[in-house]
């Protein structure tokens, strides 16, 4: 029988999970709405030994070095790149992440937005409910045509495949690039060649800004950007400057840099681009699995196990604590 450890969790999730960990564990949840700030959970969990982050929150090496007693941190995202990874690694803690079970949700919901802007869906619904709707006029809201066009997927891990898997249902050519070397010779190659492009790679330092103004200016005019993966590899400004001077068609967000985007930002009121407030794994089904690996890597590290999902490799001579 494990030892009762203190636990902090950055924010309620969906599901019964947390009481799972309630079950064992001593646990203090943030209950407020926004994030807490970087001395708030440096406060908050100056005592943890188990720590339940969000994508929203910095675990950087600065908060790991407030956190004497931190024996675990459980990520609830597939995406790590809100931890530092080797910060953690130094001192021995494992860090959980939530693969796979949300692969389904943000494959559907890239190809919500891929549909979105090729059909301009928002500015269609808008313009119906906003009595524009005079008659049926044949050059109104025009389209691109998906079917039987090319996608290039940027990122060919488990989300790149399961949008892969539904591009076939619309007949397409599908072209996959990694993008672990930046503006190789083969994503230069996909980004002159699809029609759609869709991100689906880890932000790491290879990736920031990874579609800049130089491999946005590789895209046609008639090409669309979706990016439902992280913000930053999309520079803003690049993307901007091509909607605004038609270098691509348009383009669809699921993630921005920085998120959320401050009032008035410029990207806010940019012709053709949608954004989406980072939902690509907010179905019901997806966000309470996600909660149960995440509770579930948690319980397996407090209990001296390794995660069942762990994003890095603790060597036998560094245990936490
Ligand atoms: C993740 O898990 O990394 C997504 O961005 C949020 O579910």
């Amino acid at each position: 029988m494990p030892s009762v450890a203190r636990c902090f969790v950055t924010r309620q999730l969906p599901g019964p999970a947390l009481d799972r960990l309630k079950a064992g564990h001593d646990v203090k949840i943030w209950q407020q709405r926004l994030p807490p700030t970087p001395s708030e959970l440096a406060h908050e969990a100056k005592d943890a030994e188990g720590l339940l982050s969000l994508l929203t929150d910095h675990v950087d090496e600065s908060l790991i070095s407030q956190l004497p007693y931190l024996k675990a941190i459980s990520n609830y995202a597939v995406g790590v790149d809100n931890v530092d990874l080797e910060a953690a690694t130094r001192r021995g803690i494992p860090v959980g992440n939530t693969p796979d079970v949300l692969t389904d949700a943000t494959a559907d919901l890239t190809f919500a937005l891929l549909l979105a802007a090729a059909r301009r869906l928002p500015e269609a619904i808008q313009a119906a409910k906003e009595g524009d709707w005079v008659t049926w006029e044949p050059a109104m809201h025009l389209g691109q045509e998906v079917y039987g066009t090319t996608l290039g997927i940027i990122g060919f891990g488990r989300i790149g495949r399961a949008v892969a898997e539904r591009a076939k249902g619309f007949s397409m050519r599908v072209l996959t690039a990694t993008a672990r070397e930046g503006l190789s010779e083969p994503l230069k190659e996909l980004l002159r060649e699809a029609d759609f492009v869709s991100v689906h790679c880890p932000l790491t330092p290879e990736t920031h800004h990874l579609m800049d103004a130089e491999a946005l200016a590789l895209m046609g005019p008639n090409s669309i950007l979706i990016n439902t993966a992280r913000g930053p590899i999309v520079d803003p400004k690049a993307l901007r400057q091509a909607l605004e001077q038609g270098g691509i068609a348009a383009a669809a967000l699921d993630v921005t840099e920085p998120e959320p985007l401050p009032a008035g930002d410029p990207l806010l009121t940019t012709k053709n681009l949608i954004i989406a407030p980072h939902i690509g794994s907010a179905t019901r089904a997806a966000r309470e699995k996600m909660a149960s690996l995440a509770v579930g890597n948690l319980l397996a590290a407090l209990d001296g196990k390794p995660m069942p999902h762990q994003a890095n490799v603790i060597s036998a001579t560094t245990t936490a604590n």
